[in-house]
């Protein structure tokens, strides 16, 4: 074979073999963006949401949070682009999970289902970091069928941007991290008052 020939063979072997890493590669992600214990469903809550595949007992593991890996530039970076994004269609979807001083984990990806997971002001799960990962894990007993859910932990500041559907009884109407309850509160009883007035 001409030497031109060889090389241009070589080539597409290191073509084919990148490819087959980069499919094995994906192929480990989907799987470890999945769980036994729980699946993806329509939810009432919200768009699709994941749901208890089987009873799981109190501080189970139940999925990790997978994700990229960005710094605190690119997260801030790409919040605002959310941000934007979010006031064009007014979805708001945010996905970036803070690890740690230097990192934070943008879970935006196809095969992290638990970004599916949606928020709830009883929720019955809660995201742990452990070292560099973040998994999730029941807070209570979970039966077959139900919703996961986990305190979406947002701020106050634009709550009503983030109306919460949950329909538990502790409904507080707003995506709102439960130590700002009491501040919400407030506010929306002054409101109330305003309007009435
Ligand atoms: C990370 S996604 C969760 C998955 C989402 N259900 C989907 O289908 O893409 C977060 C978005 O889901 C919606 N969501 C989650 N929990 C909600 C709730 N309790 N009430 C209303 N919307 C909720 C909000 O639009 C939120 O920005
Ligand atoms: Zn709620």
């Amino acid at each position: 074979m001409a030497k031109k020939e060889k090389k241009k063979q070589s080539k597409r072997y290191d073509h084919l073999s990148e490819m087959a890493r980069i499919t094995r590669l994906m192929k480990e992600m989907y799987e470890r963006g999945q769980s036994a214990l729980c699946e993806v469903r329509n939810s009432v809550i919200h768009g699709r949401g994941v749901y208890a595949a089987c009873d799981i007992e109190k501080e189970t593991q139940v999925i990790e949070y997978l994700g990229e890996y960005i710094d605190k530039d690119e997260s801030e970076k790409r919040a605002w682009d959310q941000a934007a994004k979010a006031e064009e269609s007014g979805d708001a979807a945010v996905y970036i999970f803070t690890l740690d001083k230097k990192w934070d984990i943008d879970g935006n990806v196809p095969w992290n289902d638990a970004r599916l997971i949606n928020h709830s002001c009883e929720p019955n799960c809660e995201a742990w970091i452990e070292e560099d990962q973040i998994f999730i894990y029941a807070l209570r007993d979970i039966k077959e069928g139900e919703e996961l859910t986990f305190d979406y932990g947002f701020d106050i500041e634009c709550y009503e941007d983030h109306p919460c559907l949950c329909g538990t009884e502790s409904c507080v109407g707003y995506i709102v991290s439960r130590e700002q309850w009491p501040q919400l509160k407030e506010k929306l009883s002054d409101k109330n008052a305003l309007q009435a007035s």
